[in-house]
């Protein structure tokens, strides 16, 4: 079906689009919504470029999506801001440290993970860097020998948000493979960041199928990485993707805002 309210140009054959003909500032007609919603399920990873948002915006398109929530954990590199929806994602030349340097899904330790993230940079660094890396975990799962993926259907994984957040934060038992609650299609659903380990398997067993499922998940085939410009937006499936934000731009600032769409159900098993 062809896209006649946005343009929609495709970055990758398994992941991301860039959409265009849209104006955030003002607000997204029934048409548009609809085909944003359906760019967001077929590319997983959608950008926008050129959109000087406030918070008011920001909140508003992403709300076509559903209620926002709010992070689950004490997340100490991103910061709160004056509205409790929108959290500041700041870098400079005083940052030890950046979120998301690994390939993660979004507090995939949630018993109901957020269904996406919305991040608007204003600014970025001027000679490039910070990209943002996004892979697609139905290509990864659709790559999956049939053997294997009988081996992993069935299989539950412990999620232990303590393990980046800290004390406090949600431990979750999701299945391996899970089923997407929009489009039906499968997909790998474990991390570096929160996977603490396999239920159903010796710790050693876990260890080795995860280091495999880990290299896997992120084999360059199905990825996409975003180049940055001021002003753009990167607005990615969480229930369906991991990202990874590439730190190689220390001391110059690269700064912005993110809010989250609240998941409807704890992730199906596939
Ligand atoms: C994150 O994963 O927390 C942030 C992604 C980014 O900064 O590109």
């Amino acid at each position: 079906m062809e896209y006649q309210h946005i343009t929609v140009t495709p970055l990758s054959p398994h992941i991301g689009a860039e959409i265009g003909a849209v104006d955030l500032t003002q607000p997204l007609s029934d048409a548009q919504q609809a085909e944003l919603r359906r760019a967001f399920l077929e590319y997983q990873v959608v950008f926008f470029r050129e959109q000087k948002i406030g918070f008011d915006d920001q909140i508003r398109v992403a709300s076509h999506f559903g209620p926002l929530g709010r992070h689950v954990g004490v997340n100490t590199i991103s910061k709160t801001t004056d509205n409790p929806l929108v959290r500041k994602f700041h870098y400079d030349e005083t940052s030890t440290r950046i979120s998301g340097e690994n390939f993660h899904s979004d507090q995939s330790c949630a018993a109901i993970p957020p269904l996406g993230s919305m991040l608007y940079n204003h600014t970025v660094p001027p000679k490039g860097g910070g990209d943002t890396m996004f892979a697609s975990m139905y290509a990864a799962y659709d790559a999956l020998s049939p053997k294997m993926k009988e081996y992993l259907s069935g299989l539950t994984a412990t999620h232990d948000g303590t393990r980046v957040f800290g004390p406090g934060t949600p431990v979750s038992v999701h299945p391996v493979i899970t089923r997407h609650p929009d489009t039906g299609r499968r997909v790998i659903f474990v991390n570096t960041d929160f996977t603490s380990h396999i239920n159903e398997v010796s710790r050693a067993e876990s260890r080795a199928i995860l280091e495999y499922l880990y290299a896997h998940c992120v084999r360059a085939e199905w990825t996409v990485r975003f180049r940055w410009r001021d002003h753009s937006i990167a607005f990615w499936d969480n229930r369906c993707t991991q990202h990874k934000a590439i730190w190689d731009y220390w001391p110059n600032v690269r700064s912005g805002y993110r809010v989250q769409v609240e998941g409807t159900a704890a992730p199906l098993a596939g």
